[in-house]
């Protein structure tokens, strides 16, 4: 079996008349810190969700672990081990916060969110999704706001409850959509620090990310997508250094 725990392979996406994905092919191994850089409107998100199942491809195809997982629905392939966070936080602003990293967990088991909620679960689950939500909460530095509700917590604790309830899920890949936006920065180097532990830990991890210097300091490898398309795949200071990724941050032509 090849090392790729992702591979996506010519995958096109089309809203209307706009490829916002288009025949996008790249690997990620086992274990690897991918960067997925981009201006705005590069198709960053939109690859996530096609990934993930939100949406399926207009084409191309998606393997995880050496199966296709393209157009799948979203819930089978986080059962499988791929879990996200969300660019625009989808946090439960009105139930505890230790309800919504339930909500994760509860997904690795094949159960709802509500279902998750209401009594009578069997008492094997129950204490497992309990189990799971304890160690992401610690994990996160949340055990003290557990009981509070999730809409009152201060931003930068709103970011580490979208990881939180994303890694709740226990993935084997994690897709990160700009985590460190709106942190100031010693929550920036603290998330770099953290999102750096996982991986070497066994997680693989992509992070899309506008924050350059972090990108550039804790990814193994940087993917480079504009207009849709990638303009770039390779190490760091190589990408750093590739003309086309220069003129399309700078919005010359290539
Ligand atoms: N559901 C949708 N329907 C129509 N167009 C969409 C949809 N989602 C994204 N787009 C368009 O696809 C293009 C890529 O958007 P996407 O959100 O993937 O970019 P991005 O790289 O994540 O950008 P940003 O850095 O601003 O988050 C944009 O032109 C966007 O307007
Ligand atoms: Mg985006």
């Amino acid at each position: 079996m090849s090392a790729a725990l992702l591979e996506v392979r010519g995958l096109s996406r089309r809203f209307a008349g706009l490829l916002a994905v288009d025949e996008v092919s790249f690997e990620v191994r086992r274990g690897e810190l991918v960067g997925l850089i981009g201006p705005n409107g590069a198709g960053k998100t939109t690859l996530f969700n096609v990934i993930a199942g939100q949406m399926p491809p207009s084409a191309g195809e998606v393997r995880f672990a050496g199966e296709r997982i393209d157009g799948r629905e979203a819930g089978e392939i986080a059962r499988r081990g791929i879990s996200r966070t969300y660019q625009n936080l989808r946090v439960f602003p009105d139930i505890s916060v230790f309800d919504n990293v339930s909500a994760g967990a509860a997904g690795r088991h094949g159960v709802s969110l509500w279902r998750a909620l209401l009594p009578g679960l069997d008492r094997a689950r129950s204490a497992a999704i309990a189990a799971a939500t304890v160690g992401a909460l610690e994990r996160f530095g949340l055990t003290a706001q557990a009981d509070a509700l999730a809409g009152n917590l201060a931003y930068g604790q709103k970011k580490m409850l979208e990881i939180a309830r994303a890694m709740a899920l226990g993935p084997s890949l994690l897709l990160l959509d700009e985590p460190a936006a709106g942190l100031n920065t010693a929550e920036t180097l603290a998330l770099a620090d953290l999102v750096r532990a996982l991986c070497r830990e066994g997680l693989t991890i992509v992070l899309v990310e506008h924050d350059m210097p972090m990108v550039m300091r804790i990814c193994d490898r940087i993917v480079v997508l504009d207009s849709g398309r990638l303009i770039a795949d390779g190490a760091p200071p190589a990408v750093r250094a590739d003309p086309a990724v220069r003129a399309a941050y700078l919005g010359d032509a290539a």
